[in-house]
Protein backbone atom coordinates (compact mmCIF):
# COMPACT_ATOMS: atom_id res chain seq x y z
CA UNK A 1 0.00 0.00 0.00
CA UNK A 2 1.60 3.36 -1.22
CA UNK A 3 -1.19 5.50 0.48
CA UNK A 4 -1.22 8.56 -0.93
CA UNK A 5 2.03 9.12 -1.94
CA UNK A 6 2.20 9.18 -5.73
CA UNK A 7 -0.56 12.24 -5.15
CA UNK A 8 1.15 14.32 -3.23
CA UNK A 9 4.81 13.43 -4.32
CA UNK A 10 4.86 11.57 -7.78
CA UNK A 11 6.39 8.34 -8.14
CA UNK A 12 6.69 5.65 -5.68
CA UNK A 13 8.32 5.74 -1.51
CA UNK A 14 11.23 3.53 -1.53
CA UNK A 15 9.64 1.99 1.69
CA UNK A 16 6.41 1.73 3.46
CA UNK A 17 6.46 0.49 7.49
CA UNK A 18 3.54 0.39 9.46
CA UNK A 19 4.03 0.52 13.50
CA UNK A 20 0.89 -0.25 16.01
CA UNK A 21 -0.24 1.66 18.56
CA UNK A 22 -0.32 -0.44 22.31
CA UNK A 23 -2.15 -1.14 25.06
CA UNK A 24 -0.52 -2.39 28.45
CA UNK A 25 -1.42 -5.34 30.26
CA UNK A 26 0.24 -4.44 33.72
CA UNK A 27 3.11 -2.02 34.80
CA UNK A 28 1.94 1.74 34.98
CA UNK A 29 4.06 4.31 35.65
CA UNK A 30 7.19 1.94 35.72
CA UNK A 31 9.10 2.54 32.99
CA UNK A 32 10.54 5.72 33.96
CA UNK A 33 11.51 3.69 37.52
CA UNK A 34 13.61 0.80 35.55
CA UNK A 35 10.79 -1.14 36.30
CA UNK A 36 8.78 -4.06 34.25
CA UNK A 37 6.14 -3.34 31.92
CA UNK A 38 3.56 -6.00 29.62
CA UNK A 39 2.09 -4.56 26.80
CA UNK A 40 0.85 -5.83 23.20
CA UNK A 41 0.52 -4.54 20.32
CA UNK A 42 -2.52 -3.56 18.61
CA UNK A 43 -3.99 -4.11 15.27
CA UNK A 44 -4.17 0.27 15.04
CA UNK A 45 -1.16 2.19 13.93
CA UNK A 46 0.68 4.44 11.80
CA UNK A 47 2.07 3.69 7.95
CA UNK A 48 5.19 5.65 6.62
CA UNK A 49 6.03 5.98 3.20
CA UNK A 50 8.97 7.42 2.83
CA UNK A 51 11.18 8.12 -0.24
CA UNK A 52 15.03 9.74 0.17
CA UNK A 53 15.58 12.93 -1.22
CA UNK A 54 18.96 14.40 -1.60
CA UNK A 55 17.64 17.91 -1.34
CA UNK A 56 18.22 17.79 2.85
CA UNK A 57 14.29 18.84 2.82
CA UNK A 58 12.17 16.84 5.14
CA UNK A 59 8.45 16.88 3.22
CA UNK A 60 5.69 16.01 5.52
CA UNK A 61 1.91 15.00 4.81
CA UNK A 62 -0.40 13.19 7.11
CA UNK A 63 -3.37 11.86 5.74
CA UNK A 64 -5.32 12.83 9.24
CA UNK A 65 -3.96 16.14 9.04
CA UNK A 66 -5.17 17.91 5.78
CA UNK A 67 -3.53 15.38 3.34
CA UNK A 68 -3.01 13.99 0.64
CA UNK A 69 -3.18 17.19 -1.53
CA UNK A 70 -3.22 19.27 1.67
CA UNK A 71 -0.61 20.71 3.52
CA UNK A 72 2.78 19.67 2.73
CA UNK A 73 4.67 20.57 6.37
CA UNK A 74 8.69 21.18 4.55
CA UNK A 75 11.68 22.03 6.52
CA UNK A 76 14.95 22.00 6.26
CA UNK A 77 16.98 18.81 7.66
CA UNK A 78 19.79 21.11 8.73
CA UNK A 79 17.71 23.92 10.27
CA UNK A 80 15.86 21.49 12.86
CA UNK A 81 16.06 22.46 16.26
CA UNK A 82 13.68 21.15 19.62
CA UNK A 83 10.47 22.84 19.42
CA UNK A 84 11.07 24.02 16.02
CA UNK A 85 7.93 22.42 14.55
CA UNK A 86 4.65 21.94 15.67
CA UNK A 87 1.39 19.57 15.62
CA UNK A 88 1.42 16.18 14.53
CA UNK A 89 4.85 16.84 12.14
CA UNK A 90 6.84 17.83 14.94
CA UNK A 91 7.41 13.95 15.75
CA UNK A 92 8.80 12.46 12.71
CA UNK A 93 10.90 15.80 12.46
CA UNK A 94 11.79 15.09 16.02
CA UNK A 95 13.19 11.69 15.04
CA UNK A 96 15.18 13.16 11.95
CA UNK A 97 16.67 15.40 14.22
CA UNK A 98 17.62 12.70 16.66
CA UNK A 99 18.77 10.57 14.27
CA UNK A 100 21.01 14.08 12.62
CA UNK A 101 21.99 14.57 16.27
CA UNK A 102 23.56 11.20 16.07
CA UNK A 103 25.46 11.31 13.42
CA UNK A 104 23.65 9.16 11.55
CA UNK A 105 22.61 11.56 8.56
CA UNK A 106 24.45 12.75 5.68
CA UNK A 107 22.81 15.86 4.35
CA UNK A 108 19.98 13.16 2.96
CA UNK A 109 16.19 14.71 3.30
CA UNK A 110 12.98 12.61 2.99
CA UNK A 111 9.44 12.94 1.46
CA UNK A 112 7.17 11.43 3.99
CA UNK A 113 3.14 10.43 4.13
CA UNK A 114 1.84 9.09 7.26
CA UNK A 115 -1.28 7.32 7.54
CA UNK A 116 -2.50 5.90 11.11
CA UNK A 117 -6.53 4.86 12.89
CA UNK A 118 -4.54 4.85 16.32
CA UNK A 119 -7.38 7.37 18.22
CA UNK A 120 -5.67 10.02 19.51
CA UNK A 121 -5.71 10.96 23.20
CA UNK A 122 -6.77 7.22 23.94
CA UNK A 123 -3.59 6.43 25.91
CA UNK A 124 -3.17 4.02 22.84
CA UNK A 125 0.78 5.56 21.88
CA UNK A 126 -0.36 6.85 18.57
CA UNK A 127 2.42 9.58 18.84
CA UNK A 128 4.77 6.21 19.38
CA UNK A 129 3.29 4.50 16.73
CA UNK A 130 4.00 7.47 14.22
CA UNK A 131 7.68 7.87 15.89
CA UNK A 132 8.49 3.96 15.26
CA UNK A 133 6.90 3.93 11.69
CA UNK A 134 9.21 6.56 10.81
CA UNK A 135 12.42 5.55 12.64
CA UNK A 136 12.10 2.12 10.95
CA UNK A 137 11.30 3.25 7.50
CA UNK A 138 14.75 5.56 7.89
CA UNK A 139 16.49 2.22 9.51
CA UNK A 140 15.83 0.82 6.40
CA UNK A 141 16.26 3.15 3.47
CA UNK A 142 19.73 4.13 4.99
CA UNK A 143 20.68 0.82 6.12
CA UNK A 144 21.84 1.53 9.34
CA UNK A 145 20.83 -1.70 11.32
CA UNK A 146 19.57 0.04 14.71
CA UNK A 147 18.53 -2.68 16.86
CA UNK A 148 15.11 -2.26 18.46
CA UNK A 149 16.54 -0.98 21.61
CA UNK A 150 18.19 1.53 19.67
CA UNK A 151 15.06 2.43 17.60
CA UNK A 152 13.27 3.12 20.55
CA UNK A 153 15.96 5.35 22.16
CA UNK A 154 15.95 7.44 19.10
CA UNK A 155 11.91 7.57 18.83
CA UNK A 156 11.31 8.32 22.54
CA UNK A 157 14.18 10.98 22.21
CA UNK A 158 12.14 12.25 19.10
CA UNK A 159 9.09 12.97 22.07
CA UNK A 160 11.24 13.80 24.81
CA UNK A 161 13.40 16.17 23.17
CA UNK A 162 12.00 17.58 20.43
CA UNK A 163 8.56 17.54 21.00
CA UNK A 164 9.17 18.55 24.68
CA UNK A 165 6.67 15.56 25.79
CA UNK A 166 8.17 13.65 29.02
CA UNK A 167 7.89 9.91 28.78
CA UNK A 168 9.45 6.18 29.36
CA UNK A 169 10.71 3.98 26.91
CA UNK A 170 7.49 1.27 27.35
CA UNK A 171 5.65 2.74 24.19
CA UNK A 172 8.35 2.72 21.32
CA UNK A 173 9.67 -0.65 22.63
CA UNK A 174 6.05 -2.26 22.93
CA UNK A 175 5.19 -0.84 18.83
CA UNK A 176 8.80 -1.77 17.76
CA UNK A 177 8.91 -5.00 19.89
CA UNK A 178 6.29 -6.69 20.23
CA UNK A 179 5.10 -9.88 18.70
CA UNK A 180 1.43 -11.43 17.13
CA UNK A 181 -0.41 -13.34 20.12
CA UNK A 182 2.07 -12.22 22.67
CA UNK A 183 2.78 -9.73 25.35
CA UNK A 184 5.54 -8.17 25.47
CA UNK A 185 7.47 -8.89 29.02
CA UNK A 186 10.29 -5.70 29.10
CA UNK A 187 12.41 -5.04 31.76
CA UNK A 188 12.74 -1.47 31.03
CA UNK A 189 16.72 -1.40 33.47
CA UNK A 190 18.37 -3.86 30.88
CA UNK A 191 16.45 -4.03 28.00
CA UNK A 192 15.19 -7.43 27.97
CA UNK A 193 12.40 -8.70 26.32
CA UNK A 194 10.63 -11.63 26.56
CA UNK A 195 7.40 -12.53 24.52
CA UNK A 196 5.26 -14.32 26.73
CA UNK A 197 1.99 -16.01 24.69
CA UNK A 198 -1.46 -14.52 25.01
CA UNK A 199 -3.77 -17.45 25.25
CA UNK A 200 -6.77 -16.85 26.51
CA UNK A 201 -8.84 -20.12 25.07
CA UNK A 202 -6.38 -23.07 26.44
CA UNK A 203 -5.28 -24.12 30.21
CA UNK A 204 -8.07 -22.50 32.66
CA UNK A 205 -8.35 -19.85 30.64
CA UNK A 206 -10.86 -21.06 28.34
CA UNK A 207 -13.28 -18.61 26.63
CA UNK A 208 -11.69 -15.45 28.37
CA UNK A 209 -11.37 -12.15 26.49
CA UNK A 210 -9.48 -9.19 26.78
CA UNK A 211 -11.60 -5.84 26.09
CA UNK A 212 -10.14 -2.17 25.89
CA UNK A 213 -12.63 0.75 26.19
CA UNK A 214 -11.20 4.12 25.19
CA UNK A 215 -13.55 6.54 27.78
CA UNK A 216 -13.36 9.18 25.51
CA UNK A 217 -11.99 11.65 28.41
CA UNK A 218 -9.48 14.13 27.61
CA UNK A 219 -6.10 12.77 28.25
CA UNK A 220 -2.53 14.82 28.08
CA UNK A 221 0.58 14.09 29.35
CA UNK A 222 1.91 17.68 28.49
CA UNK A 223 -0.06 19.51 31.51
CA UNK A 224 2.62 18.89 33.94
CA UNK A 225 1.40 15.74 35.79
CA UNK A 226 3.19 13.26 34.53
CA UNK A 227 6.35 15.18 34.67
CA UNK A 228 5.46 15.83 38.38
CA UNK A 229 5.04 12.01 39.03
CA UNK A 230 8.32 11.35 37.37
CA UNK A 231 10.44 13.85 39.94
CA UNK A 232 8.14 12.72 43.11
CA UNK A 233 9.53 8.95 42.14
CA UNK A 234 13.12 10.43 41.52
CA UNK A 235 13.54 12.46 44.33
CA UNK A 236 12.39 9.27 46.32
CA UNK A 237 14.99 7.29 45.05
CA UNK A 238 17.92 9.55 45.78
CA UNK A 239 16.64 10.10 49.04
CA UNK A 240 16.58 6.30 49.27
CA UNK A 241 19.91 6.24 48.09
CA UNK A 242 18.89 3.74 45.53
CA UNK A 243 19.06 4.04 41.74
CA UNK A 244 16.16 4.08 41.17
CA UNK A 245 12.44 3.10 42.56
CA UNK A 246 13.01 -0.87 40.54
CA UNK A 247 15.69 -1.31 43.30
CA UNK A 248 13.29 -1.50 46.40
CA UNK A 249 12.41 -5.15 46.30
CA UNK A 250 8.69 -5.74 48.06
CA UNK A 251 10.00 -7.26 51.19
CA UNK A 252 12.11 -4.17 51.47
CA UNK A 253 8.62 -1.71 51.46
CA UNK A 254 7.89 -0.96 54.31
CA UNK A 255 11.28 -0.30 55.55
CA UNK A 256 11.41 1.95 53.01
CA UNK A 257 8.53 3.69 53.52
CA UNK A 258 9.64 3.68 57.23
CA UNK A 259 12.86 5.80 56.88
CA UNK A 260 11.40 8.08 53.82
CA UNK A 261 10.20 11.00 55.78
CA UNK A 262 13.68 11.76 57.45
CA UNK A 263 15.51 10.64 53.93
CA UNK A 264 13.77 13.30 52.15
CA UNK A 265 14.28 15.83 55.09
CA UNK A 266 18.12 15.45 54.71
CA UNK A 267 17.84 15.74 50.77
CA UNK A 268 15.93 19.05 51.67
CA UNK A 269 18.59 19.92 54.21
CA UNK A 270 21.15 19.04 51.84
CA UNK A 271 19.92 20.95 49.26
CA UNK A 272 19.06 24.07 51.35
CA UNK A 273 15.50 23.91 50.00
CA UNK A 274 13.92 23.36 53.11
CA UNK A 275 11.30 20.57 54.46
CA UNK A 276 9.40 19.54 51.60
CA UNK A 277 5.14 19.03 52.71
CA UNK A 278 4.81 16.15 50.50
CA UNK A 279 6.20 13.30 52.82
CA UNK A 280 3.00 11.75 52.26
CA UNK A 281 2.30 12.03 48.79
CA UNK A 282 5.66 10.30 47.84
CA UNK A 283 5.25 7.66 49.88
CA UNK A 284 2.15 6.08 47.99
CA UNK A 285 3.98 7.08 44.78
CA UNK A 286 6.36 4.26 46.04
CA UNK A 287 4.18 2.24 47.25
CA UNK A 288 2.29 2.28 43.67
CA UNK A 289 5.70 1.35 41.89
CA UNK A 290 6.93 -0.84 44.21
CA UNK A 291 3.97 -2.79 44.75
CA UNK A 292 2.93 -2.60 40.68
CA UNK A 293 6.52 -4.14 39.61
CA UNK A 294 5.76 -6.94 42.00
CA UNK A 295 2.13 -7.33 39.98
CA UNK A 296 3.49 -7.20 36.93
CA UNK A 297 5.93 -10.57 37.71
CA UNK A 298 3.16 -12.10 39.37
CA UNK A 299 0.87 -11.64 36.03
CA UNK A 300 3.97 -12.74 34.31
CA UNK A 301 4.55 -15.86 36.55
CA UNK A 302 0.77 -16.78 35.92
CA UNK A 303 0.78 -16.40 32.25
CA UNK A 304 3.42 -18.51 32.14
CA UNK A 305 1.88 -21.01 34.17
CA UNK A 306 -0.75 -21.55 31.54
CA UNK A 307 -3.31 -19.79 34.00
CA UNK A 308 -4.56 -16.43 32.68
CA UNK A 309 -7.97 -16.76 34.58
CA UNK A 310 -6.11 -15.93 37.92
CA UNK A 311 -4.34 -12.50 36.64
CA UNK A 312 -7.73 -9.99 36.92
CA UNK A 313 -7.43 -9.60 40.85
CA UNK A 314 -4.08 -8.34 39.84
CA UNK A 315 -5.08 -6.04 37.54
CA UNK A 316 -7.81 -4.56 39.88
CA UNK A 317 -5.64 -3.88 42.23
CA UNK A 318 -3.01 -1.90 40.05
CA UNK A 319 -6.20 0.37 39.29
CA UNK A 320 -7.19 1.05 42.58
CA UNK A 321 -2.92 1.61 43.36
CA UNK A 322 -3.10 4.15 40.48
CA UNK A 323 -6.43 5.75 41.68
CA UNK A 324 -5.42 6.09 45.24
CA UNK A 325 -1.54 5.66 45.70
CA UNK A 326 -0.56 7.20 42.43
CA UNK A 327 -3.54 9.40 41.72
CA UNK A 328 -3.52 10.05 37.91
CA UNK A 329 -7.12 8.31 37.22
CA UNK A 330 -10.53 10.46 36.26
CA UNK A 331 -13.72 9.55 37.20
CA UNK A 332 -14.40 8.05 33.46
CA UNK A 333 -12.01 5.41 34.28
CA UNK A 334 -12.58 4.48 37.64
CA UNK A 335 -16.37 4.47 36.27
CA UNK A 336 -15.42 2.36 33.70
CA UNK A 337 -13.50 -0.14 35.87
CA UNK A 338 -16.34 -0.48 39.00
CA UNK A 339 -19.30 -0.85 35.99
CA UNK A 340 -17.17 -3.80 34.26
CA UNK A 341 -16.10 -5.38 37.48
CA UNK A 342 -19.98 -4.92 38.38
CA UNK A 343 -20.81 -6.41 35.32
CA UNK A 344 -18.96 -9.78 36.12
CA UNK A 345 -15.29 -8.97 35.08
CA UNK A 346 -12.57 -10.43 36.10
CA UNK A 347 -10.25 -8.02 36.38
CA UNK A 348 -10.05 -3.89 35.13
CA UNK A 349 -7.36 -1.18 35.18
CA UNK A 350 -6.72 1.95 33.09
CA UNK A 351 -3.88 1.67 30.71
CA UNK A 352 -1.31 4.15 29.77
CA UNK A 353 -0.41 7.48 31.31
CA UNK A 354 -3.64 7.86 32.83
CA UNK A 355 -5.67 11.12 33.57
CA UNK A 356 -7.92 10.09 30.70
CA UNK A 357 -7.49 7.45 28.16
CA UNK A 358 -8.59 4.02 28.18
CA UNK A 359 -9.23 0.88 30.45
CA UNK A 360 -8.38 -2.48 29.47
CA UNK A 361 -10.88 -5.13 31.04
CA UNK A 362 -10.45 -9.32 31.30
CA UNK A 363 -13.85 -10.94 31.02
CA UNK A 364 -15.37 -14.63 30.16
CA UNK A 365 -15.98 -13.99 26.49
CA UNK A 366 -19.93 -14.68 27.41
CA UNK A 367 -19.93 -11.79 29.41
CA UNK A 368 -18.40 -9.66 27.44
CA UNK A 369 -21.14 -8.08 25.76
CA UNK A 370 -22.78 -7.39 29.52
CA UNK A 371 -19.71 -5.73 30.62
CA UNK A 372 -19.38 -3.44 27.64
CA UNK A 373 -23.02 -2.66 27.97
CA UNK A 374 -22.88 -2.22 31.68
CA UNK A 375 -20.19 0.38 31.23
CA UNK A 376 -21.76 2.64 28.25
CA UNK A 377 -25.18 2.54 30.49
CA UNK A 378 -23.11 3.92 33.63
CA UNK A 379 -21.50 6.64 31.35
CA UNK A 380 -24.77 7.40 30.14
CA UNK A 381 -26.44 7.93 34.00
CA UNK A 382 -23.10 10.22 35.07
CA UNK A 383 -23.93 12.85 31.94
CA UNK A 384 -20.37 11.40 30.37
CA UNK A 385 -19.46 11.01 26.81
CA UNK A 386 -20.40 6.92 25.57
CA UNK A 387 -16.94 5.51 25.97
CA UNK A 388 -15.87 3.59 22.72
CA UNK A 389 -14.79 -0.53 22.15
CA UNK A 390 -11.60 -0.22 20.34
CA UNK A 391 -10.02 -3.50 18.70
CA UNK A 392 -7.74 -5.38 20.47
CA UNK A 393 -6.03 -8.34 19.58
CA UNK A 394 -2.40 -9.08 19.73
CA UNK A 395 -0.81 -7.76 16.62
CA UNK A 396 2.70 -7.63 15.38
CA UNK A 397 5.20 -5.02 16.08
CA UNK A 398 6.65 -2.60 13.39
CA UNK A 399 7.56 -4.49 10.08
CA UNK A 400 7.81 -3.70 6.55
CA UNK A 401 4.75 -3.67 4.01
CA UNK A 402 6.39 -2.35 1.14
CA UNK A 403 9.83 -2.35 -0.54
CA UNK A 404 13.10 -2.15 0.41
C1 LIG B 1 2.78 6.99 29.11
C2 LIG B 1 4.26 7.02 28.81
C3 LIG B 1 4.91 5.68 29.09
C4 LIG B 1 4.56 5.18 30.48
C5 LIG B 1 3.06 5.26 30.71
C6 LIG B 1 2.68 4.90 32.12
O1 LIG B 1 2.13 6.13 28.22
O2 LIG B 1 4.46 7.37 27.47
O3 LIG B 1 6.29 5.77 28.93
O4 LIG B 1 5.26 5.89 31.45
O5 LIG B 1 2.56 6.56 30.45
O6 LIG B 1 2.97 3.57 32.38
Amino acid sequence: MTPGFSDVFGGRPDVVWHAPGRVNLIGEHTDYNDGFVLPWALPLGVTAALRRNDSGVLRMVSRQHGGPGGAVVEVAVAGLEPGSVDGWAGYPAGVVWRLREAGLLAGQGFDLVVDGDVPAGAGLSSSAALECAVVRAIDDVLGLGLSGPEAAAHARGAENEFVGVPSGVMDQMASLMCAEGSVLFLDTRSMATRQVPLDLDTGDGGGLTLLLVDTNAPHQLVDGEYADRQRACARAARALGVAALRDIPPAGLDAALARLDEALARLDAAAGTGPGADADVVRRRVRHVVTENARVLDVVGLLDAGRPGEIGPLLTDSHVSLRDDFEVTVPELDTAVEAALGAGALGARMTGGGFGGSVVILARSADAAAVTDTVAAAFAARGFAPPRPVPATPSAGAHRISGG
